[in-house]
Order: structure tokens, then sequence, then C-alpha cells
């Protein structure tokens, strides 16, 4: 952490570069933290459990998503659950509860666990040193081609993915000029730069949403994935046409490199504990040859979910929480002002002092069965709380544990010679910069 205050125009780079480094000494150790005369008004930094509750649960209504990330991510994703607001968000979210079932999310388990295995293959022919950041993302986003369309995309399925990677790249980017409070009519670079690709992109969703619709009108057989799921949440009191489009890409968006990067996260503090890593080896080994069904593996691997429990502690992939306060209110005797930005940091509340024993220590017993109650539900949140936590958290952990148990029994994964220490920068998620140098060997 920082130990001196950053200037101004400091930072304004820091954020831009990578805000992650923004929090300094104070921010580990104290609950409250008011900064007046910041960037876009006045900021409070909600480090205090009760006041987390407060913000995300309890009020949650007089609290509406912070301006900056609206505008970043508003434009690409629309109506999408994720930054639909009031009424649009109620329905949507009452919509879409029925696709998040645990049938459903058992339903996707066999082909998670299909894409999982194919993967594993390809480490046979890697030699040497390889980016486990990017292949945990072309996995997470195999998965989701899957579960999602059953990778029945208009087009080629390549270039598909190919303009993925380029708009969550585009999502990942904060203007300097929305950092300022610009005004909206100033065009952004950044914005400019992802608006082809998400032309072309929404245009195959559209196709992709129209052969599937066709089949379903011809009372074809189809498969039970997400885009039949929100094509059926279409109606009257459900979604509207272009919600479900707004969906789709909200669930690529918010649903692949979030699990991904914690699976890079996870593998990467394993590959440094080794007494951890053959608990988990030892797991998975087990588990894997006992229990058939791989939906059953997430309660049957309570060590290796507790280990990506506990990344998901030390590399929260959604690093802060953001919100607006809509009307003023009172805490702890002090008024704070309307339109005051709050912030909710999983980075700095999973690392506090106050909170933590061994707040930089990887300790997966943490989230060990019997130890779990004594850690406070609004000190962890690397799903957020309230109305407004992750629709796929559970999706989430399912494909997590599988992914771990099917590439774990396989494989050992180990930092590179010599590889640098991975530097975690908050883009759209925490990503390592640099990525992460492994290599694997044959168990
Ligand atoms: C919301 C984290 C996986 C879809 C959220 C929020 C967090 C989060 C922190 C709350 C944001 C807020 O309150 O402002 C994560 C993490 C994941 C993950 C860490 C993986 C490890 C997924 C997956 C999907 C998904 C797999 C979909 C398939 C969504 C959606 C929302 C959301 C749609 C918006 C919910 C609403 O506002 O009602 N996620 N997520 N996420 N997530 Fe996830």
């Amino acid at each position: 952490p920082r130990t001196t205050p950053p200037s101004f125009l400091q930072m304004v780079r820091i954020v831009y570069r990578n805000p992650l480094e923004l929090w300094g000494e104070p921010s580990y150790n104290e609950p409250v933290i008011h900064v007046r005369g910041g960037i876009g008004g006045p900021l409070l930094i909600a480090n205090d459990p009760a006041l987390v509750r407060h913000v995300l649960v309890d009020d949650a209504r007089n609290f509406r998503m912070a301006r900056v990330r609206q505008k970043i991510l508003r434009p690409i994703l629309r109506d999408g659950l994720l930054t639909a607001e009031g009424e649009t968000w109620k329905r949507g979210r009452k919509a879409m509860a029925p696709v998040f079932t645990p049938r459903h999310i058992r339903g996707f388990a066999g082909p998670m666990l299909a894409r999982a295995e194919r993967f594993a293959a390809i480490y046979e022919t890697r030699d040497g040193a390889f980016d486990m950041a990017h292949d945990m993302t072309q996995l997470t986003y195999e998965i989701l081609a899957e579960t999602l369309f059953s990778n029945e995309i208009a087009g080629d399925p390549d270039l598909f993915g190919d303009r993925v990677e380029r708009l969550l790249e585009t999502m990942g980017r904060v203007d300097p000029l929305d950092l300022l409070a610009a005004p909206d009519w100033l065009p952004r670079i950044t914005r400019l730069r992802g608006r082809k690709a998400l032309a072309f992109f929404r245009q195959i969703v559209r196709e992709t949403m129209a052969m599937r619709r066709a089949k379903l009108d011809r009372g074809a057989d189809v498969p039970e994935d997400f885009l039949t799921l929100l094509l059926k949440a279409e109606g009257p009191d459900g979604l509207t046409r272009d919600e479900v489009e707004d969906n789709i890409i909200t669930f690529i968006g918010a649903g692949h490199e979030t699990t991904a990067r914690a699976l890079g996260w996870t593998l990467y503090l394993l590959a440094h504990a080794p007494e951890e890593r053959l608990r988990v080896e030892e797991e998975v080994d087990r588990v894997t040859a006992e229990v058939n069904d791989p939906y059953d593996w997430l309660d049957a691997m309570p060590y290796t979910r507790a280990a990506f429990e506990e990344a998901l502690r030390l590399y929260p992939p959604a690093p802060s929480i953001n919100r607006e306060a809509i009307a003023g209110f009172e805490w702890n005797g002090e008024t704070i002002a309307a339109g005051t930005q709050v912030l909710v940091m999983p980075w700095v509340l999973h690392r506090h002092r106050l909170y933590w024993d061994r707040p930089d220590a990887f300790v997966p017993e943490r989230f060990w069965p019997e130890n779990r109650e004594a850690v406070g539900r609004f000190q962890y949140l690397p799903f957020g709380a309230g109305p407004r936590i992750c629709i796929g958290a559970s999706f989430a952990l399912q494909e997590a544990v599988i992914a771990l148990g099917v590439l774990m029994r396989r494989w050992r994964f180990d930092m590179a010679p010599g590889a640098p220490e991975p530097w975690p920068v908050q883009k759209l998620t925490t990503q390592p910069e640099g990525g992460l140098q492994m290599t694997a060997s044959a168990r």
C-alpha cells in the first residue's frame, strides 16, 4: 500500500492505469474514509461492515449504480441486468430468476465437465511456459459459449470469440474524460474504438437469437441453455426482445472473465503453497474417481472450494462495488450528502486488518465448512450482497470446482522458472499484469 497521499494528477494517472494502487495504508486500517473535494464530488469509502450492509442491503433503494460505471458499461450492456436500474432492473431480475434455478445450474454441470476435459488435453502438447491467465479466459469462454448457445452461433464461432475478447478489452478501459467528470457530448476514444466490435457482435447475437427462435416456433428440439431460457423469459411481464439481447451480452461480459480471473489466481496461489496444493490434489483424485455426477462435486470437494473462495478473497475479480447516494443519509452522527459516491471495496475489505487474522496469507481453512461462520457476511463480498448480489454465483462456483477437478487430477501447475511475480491490476476485473507464466507437468 501507499504511505503518502497522491496529488490530484497522480490520482488521475493511477485511476487510469490501475485503481488498486490508490489504496494506501489507512484504507486497510480504518473502517470509513471520507474524501471531500475528490474527483466527481464527495466520496465515501465504506470499509465498515455495518455501513456496507446499510448501503447494499438495508437501504439499497437509496443507492444507484455509480456514475463512472454506468458511463463505461451502459453503452455496451444497455438494459442488461448489471446496468439496468429501477423498474427495468426489478422486472428483469424477476424474469431471470427461473434461469438460474438449481435445476438449470445442475443441467450445466455435464457441458462444463465435457468442455473442461477437452480443454485439459491441450497441456499434452504444451512445451515450456504458457500464460495461465489467458488459458483460463479461453476455458471459461468455451464453457460460456456452450452453456449460453450450446455453440449454435450464427456465422464463424472463432470470429465471434475474437470479437468477445475485443469487447471485454473495451469494457475494461476507463476513459480519463469520465474520471474527470467531463460532459457526455465529448467523444470518448475508448468508446469509439469498441463501437465497431460491438455493432458486429450485436448483429451475430441477433442472428443467433433468430435461429433459435425459429426452431422454438417450429416446435423443434432445442437445448435447455441460457439462450432458450432467456427466450422463454420474454413476454409482457418478462423481458422485451431487446432486453433478451442485452442480457446475452451481459452474461458474456459478466460471466466468463470473472471466473477466469478467479481460477487463474487460485492456480497461482496453489503453485506457491505446496501443502495446500497436495490437499486439493488428494481431494480431487478421490472425488473425481468416486463421484460420477459432476453436479455433486461442489459439496464433495469442500477443500477445493475453500481454496477457490480464499482466492476470491485475496484477488476478488470484482474489486469494487460502487454506488451513488440518491438522497442524503446519516451515518454515525454525520450527514452524508445526496450524490456522494460510495465505494464498497472487496479488494480492501478482504485484506482489512480489523477483520482478518493474517490478512495477506493464503489460508483456505478460513472457508472450511466449520470455520466459515466466523467470516462476517459483510467483510467478504466477492459476489456482492443484497438485491443486486451476483445472479451467477452458484454457476461460477460449480464451474470453478469442476474446472479445478478436471485440470488438477491430470496436471500439476507450477510457476515457470524466472516468471515475474504477477502484479494485480484493476481493469474490468482484477488481472495479473503480464499474465501468469506457468508450466504443466503430468501427475
Ligand atoms: C453481479 C461478481 C460470475 C452475472 C455481480 C456483482 C458482483 C459479481 C460483485 C455485484 C455487482 C454490484 O452489486 O454492483 C462475480 C464474480 C464472478 C461472477 C466474482 C465469478 C467468480 C458471474 C456469472 C454470471 C454473472 C458466471 C452469469 C452467467 C452477473 C449479473 C450481475 C452480476 C447479471 C448483475 C446482477 C444484478 O444487478 O441484479 N457479479 N460474478 N456473474 N453478475 Fe456476477
